[in-house]
């Protein structure tokens, strides 16, 4: 059966007041304990929205609010495509985060319909703490990826806060996980990636790596 977490990614409600709502409070309640977690949000986007010709591939893209950002200024053949498995929130993308660059596809972050190989930069943004099995996720990140691109993950890290009981009680019971702070990490490196390096902010983590040419 679904988790609280993913029903509520399906529900067209939700969806619609994602972007607005509940993401910013969502980045702001990951610096508890810590700083920056908007800082570092507001670096990111930066940096993935840069010029290029580039294609970059947002997984569990949700409403496409970063899929639109990571598109617009892409040159020459570049684009960025979001994936999801939710209908409501590829439905939300189609109306408010659709451009010239983006497009979307509904498929299971564990079976990413691209070949080996293929994307410049692949992101997963707040997503894989949703996710039940998660780190064949990262496996297929970083599969997708092509020889020198990036793979930029956001998720949950375990915390003196969030190992307190009802933290942790809470979590588990609406399905959404919190991951040591080594996992993500090690499974990037296990799979290979060089240049894999993480940056804690409160509740939040960042990691970037890279797949050796
Ligand atoms: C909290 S939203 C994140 C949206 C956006 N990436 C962001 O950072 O704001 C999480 C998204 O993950 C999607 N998701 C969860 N499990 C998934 C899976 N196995 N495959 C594809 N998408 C999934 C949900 O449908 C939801 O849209």
């Amino acid at each position: 059966m679904d988790s609280i977490a993913q029903q509520m990614m399906r529900n067209p409600v939700f969806s619609r007041v994602y972007e607005q709502l509940w993401r910013p409070v969502f980045t702001r309640l990951f610096s508890l304990g810590g700083t920056g977690t908007a800082d570092v949000d507001r670096a990111l986007t930066a940096y993935l929205s840069r010029p290029g010709d580039r294609l970059v591939l947002d997984v569990a893209c949700g409403p496409g609010n970063y899929t639109r950002r990571f598109a617009e200024n892409l040159t020459g053949d570049g684009r960025c495509v979001g994936i999801d498995f939710s209908p409501t929130m590829l439905s939300q993308a189609a109306r408010t985060n659709q451009s010239r660059r983006s497009s979307y596809v509904r498929a299971d972050a564990h079976a990413i319909p691209f070949s080996d190989n293929t994307f410049d930069v692949v992101t997963c943004l707040a997503a894989l703490y949703l996710i039940p099995d998660p780190l064949p996720v990262v496996d297929e990140l970083l599969r997708v990826t092509r020889p020198g691109g990036e793979v930029v993950i956001f998720t949950s890290v375990r915390t003196e806060l969030s190992a307190l009981p009802g933290v942790r009680q809470v979590a588990g019971f609406s399905g959404y996980h919190i991951f040591d702070r080594h996992e993500i990490v090690d499974r990037l490196r296990a799979d290979g990636a060089e240049h894999v390096e993480q940056t804690i902010t409160g509740q939040g983590q960042y990691v970037f790596a890279t797949k050796p040419s």
